[in-house]
């Protein structure tokens, strides 16, 4: 299994000489941090995570950001250590080995794919949330929402097909073909508004607060009836974990930081730490102002059951949490703040395309570096002769985060997302301690604090937050592996460059596309 290992030697030499200016502070990567969490989680999975756990869902995003710092601090040695593009495929290629390393990078499709398709939904949910409070326009449910999928089959009745998030999807797609290079400053600028929107959020909701919303605060209990999965407070928490994905954008920067021993840690636990609080007051403003009692004990949001639950709450005229697409702009309008409501809308339709562009560069990168290592074919890694990019594997991510989005509710692609994202913590936090065995004097820029105590539990709390997804996305993940390895066997195990004896880094290959998100500096 550990037999064709990428001499992590090899890639250091490259990254050496590529050696990037350490100009990143703690508080600049505090910024990075917050600019590439925050996103569709908070704004949208929070009716979700009410549905699973009601009131209790503030405990969720405890057990999730802890999970996420112990998880990051093991990412971040790794980051340091071996810092080039590829993220989790790459340190897993110098540490256990290509088979491994691809069901790593097979993984990634669906943290950083999925993540990509999920919050292309949540973009579609706060958009036509806009249109109608601002126009009165709706688009018909039919071309607004995708299916209901579960394991009895699919239902149509919550809509065919999500066209908003297919635009939006395809819109991000063409950018990032084109090269777009999203300055610091417009960066800063949309970390500004996503800062702004919630706490405007946080001033109106939290003295609207009625203490009785909070009661009862935990219906569903820690892990739901018995016989539901991904229920309760732990399941929440497992879907949650979404809101917090991101962070590796700090871990991945740890080479441009001065100090990094010091830094890394403070600009992840700080992001971290920041997210949340605020995600905890902005739960708490949700609650006290309209309250988050589920629909029904131990139904899962996004199920067949659960549409139908809140079309008949609609029809009565009524919406509550937990069956908003537009969480927090429709805790705002139901407290009376209409234009407020609007303005929250406003700042998500701002702000998430860049996270769906940072999820989908992302993507890009790895499946490009994979083609570049023989494991994919070489034909995807070709680089657009005027553009710079990697337009082919581009457009086919593109397709099929489109696709994806178009077709699947936010809440089953956030948690098929999170078992990717899982499992590919899961393998950084056990390679931290492979190597600290198997290579203990190397040099680690930055080191695991407690390393021994840390990684077993990040390892842990990754397993723990997997076995608590619903059943639907936890199946995805070995059925998603099992096509891997056939992928592989047939292609990569063949065609791979380790496996044929040629060791090469392509990092500073003339033709390597522009980096088209610089950090922040
Ligand atoms: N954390 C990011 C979000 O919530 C992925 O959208």
């Amino acid at each position: 299994m550990f037999g064709r290992v990428k001499p992590l030697d090899a890639i250091l030499a490259t990254a050496e000489k590529k050696s990037l200016h350490r100009s990143l502070g703690p508080v600049q990567l505090t910024l990075l941090g917050v600019g590439a969490i925050i996103g569709t989680g908070i704004f949208v999975l929070t009716a979700a995570a009410a549905q699973k756990a009601g009131p209790g869902m503030m405990w969720s995003f405890v057990i999730a950001g802890f999970v996420c710092a112990v998880a990051a601090l093991c990412y971040s040695e790794l980051a340091s250590m071996v810092p080039v593009s590829g993220s989790a495929y790459t340190y897993s290629y110098a540490v256990v080995g290509e088979l491994l390393a691809w069901m790593v990078g097979w993984a990634l499709i669906l943290e950083y794919a999925v993540a990509a398709s999920a919050v292309s939904v949540g973009w579609s949910g706060y958009f036509m949330g806009l249109l109608k409070s601002l126009t009165g326009f709706e688009l018909p449910q039919a071309l607004a929402a995708g299916p209901t999928w579960s394991l009895s089959g699919v239902d149509f009745s919550s809509g065919i097909i999500n066209v908003p998030a297919v635009v939006v999807a395809l819109a991000v797609t063409l950018l990032l073909m084109r090269g777009t290079k999203e300055s610091a400053t417009f960066n800063a600028i949309l970390v500004a508004i996503k800062v702004a929107a919630l706490t405007m959020f946080i001033a109106l909701a939290l003295p609207a607060m009625d203490g009785e919303h909070f009661a009862p605060f935990a219906p569903n209990g820690w892990f739901g009836p018995a016989g539901s999965s991904g229920m309760g407070i732990v399941g929440a928490a497992s879907s949650i974990f979404f809101a917090y994905v991101g962070f590796d954008a700090v871990s991945t920067a740890a080479e441009e930081t001065r100090n990094p021993q010091r830094n890394v840690p403070i600009g992840l636990i700080g992001s971290l730490a920041l997210c949340t609080v605020f995600y905890l007051l902005v739960a708490g403003g949700a609650i006290g102002a309209i309250g988050a009692q589920p629909t029904a004990l131990g139904v899962q949001p996004g199920s067949a059951e659960f549409t139908a639950q809140c079309a008949a709450l609609a029809a009565k005229g009524e919406t509550p949490l937990v069956c908003s697409n537009e969480a927090l702009a429709h805790v705002l309008r139901s407290i009376n703040y209409t234009r407020a409501g609007d303005l929250i809308g406003l700042a998500a339709n701002l702000a998430l395309p860049s996270v769906i562009l940072m999820m989908l560069y992302g993507q890009t990168r790895i499946f490009f570096v994979m083609a570049r290592d023989g494991l994919l074919p070489e034909k995807l890694a070709t680089i657009h002769p005027k553009w710079k990019t990697p337009h082919v594997v581009t457009l086919m991510t593109g397709v099929f985060v489109a696709i994806a989005a178009a077709l699947l509710p936010v809440g089953q692609l956030a948690d098929i997302s999170n078992s990717g994202t899982l499992f590919a913590f899961f393998m950084v936090s056990v390679a931290v301690m492979i190597l600290r065995l198997r290579d203990p004097q190397r040099v680690r820029p930055f080191r695991t604090p407690l390393v021994w105590i840390v990684a077993p539990i990040a390892a842990l709390g990754c397993v723990i937050l997997f076995f608590n997804l619903p059943m639907e996305a936890m199946l995805v993940l070995p059925i998603w592996g099992a096509i891997g390895l056939v992928f592989y066997f047939a292609y990569g195990y063949r065609q791979s460059h380790v496996g044929r004896g040629l060791v090469e880094v392509h990092e500073e290959d003339p033709d390597a596309p522009p980096q088209p998100v610089p950090p922040i500096n």
